[in-house]
């Protein structure tokens, strides 16, 4: 029988995720589809009743609902509660509806060949917001060192109180160049500053080569900010990966097995804007 998958969001019109999920049923010769949903955001209850009565296996969730999905939900995954957020639905055999997300376990698969996060790692998270909460909480269980950056300060103190009380080790440093820049293994970009090839808020003059740069934007492919560490000798890596690597693990969550990483990451070049 078919299969049903969607993505709801608001605005959705720029979702990849169609395109790369069907490269992946391509692959694997799947009968599946996989609809892209702008849902108002008083309607979502109604959204999530619907999805369920139609028969859908799953969905993914995008902003601004992956915390306000929580209470139209039976059932969260450790990983979901840990985030406090939810990018993947599934429905179970008996109806109920188990929330998870892999927005962090995505992003650590897609570092995973350039750098292992491993204890006392040094590393540098620059935001504080849903993403950046996403991804230190995926590294918590590294037992790596995180010094948080943000425009906002009280954001990143907040955040870093945060995965203190959850036995990680964070500090909060003022948004700007510091001694960090010598001293980070891996650097992390989560905020949307670059989305409009904006040049960012300060250089990165002293960074040292060694350093992994993760920029998770992928459109622009290149923001300014991980041009000028590419040009500084760091290896860089953008967004489209991490996008990869949620989708994948999403596949696995909903289907079980190993999801067509080859199928859905040419889905998703494929649909990238030129
Ligand atoms: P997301 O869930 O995608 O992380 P968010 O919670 O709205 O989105 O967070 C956006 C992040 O981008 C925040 O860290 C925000 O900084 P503030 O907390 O100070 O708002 C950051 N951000 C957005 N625009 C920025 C800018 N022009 N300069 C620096 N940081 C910016």
């Amino acid at each position: 029988m078919e299969k049903h998958f969607a993505v709801i969001g608001n605005p959705i019109a720029h979702s990849l995720s169609p395109a790369m999920h069907q490269g992946g049923y391509r692959e694997m010769g799947l009968e599946a589809d996989y609809l892209r949903c702008e849902v108002e955001p008083h309607a979502l209850p109604q959204a999530v009743q619907g999805l369920k009565a139609l028969g859908f296996t799953g969905w993914n969730v995008t902003v601004p609902f992956k915390e306000q999905i929580i209470p139209w939900l039976d059932e969260l995954t450790p990983e979901a509660l840990r985030a406090g957020a939810v990018n993947t639905v599934k429905v179970m055999e008996d109806g109920r509806l188990l929330g998870h997300n892999t927005d962090g376990k995505g992003f650590v698969r897609s570092i995973q060949e350039e750098l292992k996060p491993e204890k006392d790692m040094q590393v540098v998270i620059l935001g504080a917001g849903g993403a950046a909460k996403g991804i230190a909480m995926a590294l918590l269980p590294y037992q790596v060192k995180i010094t948080l950056l943000n425009r906002t300060m009280e954001r990143a103190q907040q955040l870093a109180e945060l995965i203190n009380s959850r036995g990680g080790r964070a500090v909060a440093e003022a948004w700007g160049p510091g001694e960090w820049l010598k001293s980070a293994q891996l650097i992390v970009q989560t905020t949307s500053l670059g989305l409009k090839k904006e040049k960012y808020s300060f250089s990165l003059e002293g960074i040292s080569p060694e350093t992994l740069v993760v920029d998770i934007i992928f459109n622009p492919w290149e923001t300014p900010f991980l041009r000028e560490a590419r040009e500084r000798g760091c290896r860089t890596l953008n967004g489209a990966g991490m996008l990869l690597y949620q989708g994948a693990l999403a596949w696995e969550f909903w289907l079980g097995g190993q999801a067509p990483v080859a199928g859905m990451k040419k889905g998703l070049l494929e649909a990238l804007p030129k």
